[in-house]
Parts: C-alpha cells; sequence; structure tokens
C-alpha cells in the first residue's frame, strides 16, 4: 500500500513536472480590444522595450517588493500570458479603476501588456533558440 502511494506520487510528480516546464517564448499576442495581432520580438516587448520602462517607471513605482502603498510584489513572472491580458482588457485591479493609469495612453497601455505578456509565468524555454541565445 505504502509503495503504491509512493509510486503514484512520483507518478503525479513526473505528470505535473512536465506540466509546468516553460512554454517557448510567445512570437504574438492577440489584443482582444483592437483584434490586432501584435508581433511580439525581442526589440518591442523584451526587457529593454518601452514596455519593460513604462512597467518600471508607471506600476513599479508601487509593486515593489515591501512598499508602504498597500501593493503587492509584481512582476512579469507574477501572472500568465492570459492572466496578464485578462488585466489589461478588463482593467479590473484597484489602481486601474482609481486612475492610476490614466496618464498612460492607449498605446502604452497595450505594449505594457505585450512585455508583461511575452516574459509572464512559464514563457521562458531553456530548449528554444529566442530564448537561450
Ligand atoms: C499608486 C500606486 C499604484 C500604481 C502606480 C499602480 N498600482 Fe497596481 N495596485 C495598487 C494597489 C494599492 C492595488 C490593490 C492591492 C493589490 O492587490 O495589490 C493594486 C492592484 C493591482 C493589481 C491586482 C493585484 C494582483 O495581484 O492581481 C494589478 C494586476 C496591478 N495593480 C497592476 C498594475 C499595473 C500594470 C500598473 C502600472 C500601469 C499599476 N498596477 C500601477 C497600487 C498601484
Amino acid at each position: 500500500m505504502r509503495r503504491a502511494i509512493l509510486l503514484s506520487a512520483i507518478f503525479s510528480l513526473v505528470i505535473l513536472g512536465s506540466a509546468v516546464d516553460g512554454e517557448a517564448t510567445p512570437k504574438k499576442r492577440l489584443d482582444e480590444a483592437t483584434q490586432v495581432c501584435r508581433i511580439l520580438t525581442f526589440q518591442n516587448s523584451g526587457w529593454a522595450s518601452e514596455g519593460s520602462r513604462i512597467f518600471t517607471e508607471s506600476c513599479k513605482s508601487c509593486h515593489t517588493r515591501d512598499n508602504d502603498r498597500g501593493a503587492t510584489f509584481l512582476h512579469s513572472e507574477s501572472k500568465t500570458m492570459a492572466a496578464w491580458n485578462r488585466v489589461f482588457y478588463e482593467k479590473y485591479p484597484q489602481c486601474a479603476k482609481s486612475g492610476q493609469w490614466d496618464r498612460l495612453s492607449a498605446e502604452d497601455l497595450r505594449k505594457l501588456n505585450d512585455y508583461l505578456f511575452r516574459n509572464a509565468a512559464n514563457t521562458y524555454n531553456p530548449n528554444d533558440a529566442d530564448d537561450c541565445g
């Protein structure tokens, strides 16, 4: 019995392990609001992109580790690709509703969405040439 439990635990670890393996970095993103397929490259959505800069300047002003603004720590890997799309499509966060995003243009928000989507949780795959070299 014990052995069966151990074996099934090992088995589910193997299955889970393969499920959480990173997918490759996405090459495009369908922007639901505009129905435009946005092509993602390192230049326009990598960590040196404009979207990354907007995130640092306009979001990390609050969402840093141990901040005193009551904001959770956020980085691109805090959410999956689908979850980041939902953040920007629905604009449900409290800070979006209270006007903290107002000075960003619609295009700035799309660039920010591109950056966070491209670098979201599970998007790093060491076997993908794009991620490795
Ligand atoms: C003035 C401070 C402030 C700024 C600037 C700010 N936020 Fe927030 N944000 C908050 C607070 C406070 C909350 C509510 C507490 C929480 O859930 O983190 C929140 C909530 C959120 C949430 C929900 C939390 C979660 O874990 O899902 C997301 C996503 C988010 N913000 C994203 C952003 C993005 C993207 C930007 C930049 C465009 C941004 N925030 C800018 C203060 C801020």
